[in-house]
């Protein structure tokens, strides 16, 4: 069993790179299937979540080339089939096939959804959207069955700012007859990249960001383009993290600071420093680091995927820090590990006084209370799930002696030679087969 040991101790000190973001870059895959032409998408992170989503296109009809260069080439001149049931599940993206499938096919099916442990993950958002878009969805065992002779703009009120459900009616409703308003719309970075090259490809979509609206109207045919991914930001807070766990002062370039505000203002108030220089961020910090109130919340919030290496970095910090986790009811599993390797971390189900969330009440333990810092110590840890996987890695670089992260697998599907990237930074991290 594949396995990647850590020895802590040492700062982080360099230059790293960080490639394109898995959830625009699956997303556009996806979006390519709307047109008959040639699509290429830049600077593609080589990650098995790509593998996972390319082999959903192929298995549609897609001519699919990942070069060397980083270059997707990817066209769909015919769908050989729209009915892709039994696929292996392994990512959430099939779900947002049904639109693009639709508007070619008229008929459609598609897996339920698989992706990380980390909570309920309904797609109700997803169906009735579609539903009021004049599609006929039927569940089925373990697929998501769809009809529609035409599908046609509406009014859609959102809940809560989903990004799944946002860019699923997005891709349906750019080739919709008539207009499509989505209120309360999740308006994250990677949609706003999607669409750029949507609107590339000849779609009409306007973005009210600060109001949560989009508008697309229906046009008759889409065409192929070229568009670059957005860096990845689960990357950029990720190795900005680890830097600082260690004591250490890395750089990344090539980045912007308005993809990773929010994460930005947590890192000051922590008491760390960035500077932006040449076109990236430079990284670094030193103990003592400040206790803090941490709400994970829809963009422009702080992202739930940065919690997991986050929660790491407090453990750190003096004093009790809270980690209210409002996005999924289920994402503090992997801090069973960290609690085992010397951190003290407890888990709630109340919400924190006078911070209330949807989770209210439910008996979902969505909160941890961290007090630091603390002396971490080797473990034998197995990732329960992508980003929990980052967390253990960090644990791993800061813990005395020798960690074992055991299912890297799970990082694997988000996260590109992580342990060489790290080995480049300083870090003594082997991957052993
Ligand atoms: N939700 C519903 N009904 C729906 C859809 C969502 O109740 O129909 C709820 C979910 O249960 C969850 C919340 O809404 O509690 C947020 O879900 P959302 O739909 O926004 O997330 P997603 O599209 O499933 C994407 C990323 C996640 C990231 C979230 C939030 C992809 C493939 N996944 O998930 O990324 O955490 O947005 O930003 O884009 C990861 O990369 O590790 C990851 C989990």
């Amino acid at each position: 069993m594949s396995q990647l040991i850590v020895k802590g101790g040492k700062p982080l000190k360099g230059t790293v790179p960080v490639y394109g973001a898995k959830n625009a870059a699956t997303k556009m895959m996806i979006a390519s299937l709307l047109t008959d032409e040639l699509c290429e998408i830049r600077n593609m992170p080589r990650i098995s979540d790509i593998d996972v989503t390319k082999e959903l296109c192929e298995q549609i009809g897609s001519e699919v080339k990942i070069g060397e260069d980083r270059v997707c080439r990817i066209q769909t001149a015919e769908i050989k089939t729209s009915l892709v049931p039994e696929l292996s599940r392994k990512n959430r993206l099939p779900i947002l096939a049904l639109g693009p499938l639709l508007h070619r096919k008229k008929v459609a099916e598609v897996p339920v959804l698989g992706g990380c442990p980390i909570g309920h993950r309904p797609v109700n958002l997803h169906v009735d959207a579609l539903e009021q878009m004049g599609a006929r969805i039927e569940r089925r065992e373990f697929s998501y069955y769809a009809e529609a002779k035409e599908l046609h703009g509406a009014d859609i009120h959102l809940t809560f700012p989903s990004v799944g459900a946002t860019e699923n009616i997005i891709l349906a409703a750019t080739l919709a007859k008539g207009d499509t308003t989505i209120s309360n719309a999740a308006v994250e970075p990677e949609i706003m990249n999607l669409i750029t090259m949507l609107k590339d490809m000849g779609a009409d979509i306007a973005v009210h960001e600060a109001v949560r609206v989009i508008t697309i109207k229906g046009v008759s045919v889409l065409h192929g383009t070229a568009i670059d991914v957005m860096p990845d930001r689960v990357e950029i807070a990720s190795f900005a993290i680890a830097a600082l766990a260690t004591e250490g002062d890395i750089f990344i370039p090539s980045i912007q600071r308005s993809y990773i505000e929010s994460f930005l203002e947590t890192l000051n108030k922590l008491g760390g420093h960035f500077e932006e220089k040449d076109g990236g961020i430079r990284f670094w910090g030193r103990k003592p680091y400040k206790a803090l109130y941490i709400e994970t919340q829809p963009h422009p919030g702080f992202l739930t995927d940065w919690q997991q290496p986050f929660c790491v970095l407090l453990t750190q910090a003096e004093g009790e820090s809270i980690i209210h986790e409002t996005l999924y009811d289920d994402r503090f599993a992997y801090t069973k590990d960290l609690a085992a390797m010397g951190a003290s971390i407890e888990i709630l189900e109340d919400c924190p006084e006078g911070r209330e969330c949807r989770f209210k009440g439910k008996g979902y333990a969505h909160v941890a209370r961290i007090k630091g810092p603390a002396h971490l110590i080797n473990g034998r840890l197995t990732v329960p799930d992508l980003r929990a996987g980052m967390a253990h890695i960090i644990a791993g670089l800061i813990s005395e002696g020798e960690t074992h992260i055991f299912g890297i697998d799970h990082i694997e599907r988000g996260y590109e030679r992580i342990d060489e990237r790290l080995q480049q930074l300083g870090a003594d991290i082997q991957r052993v087969e």
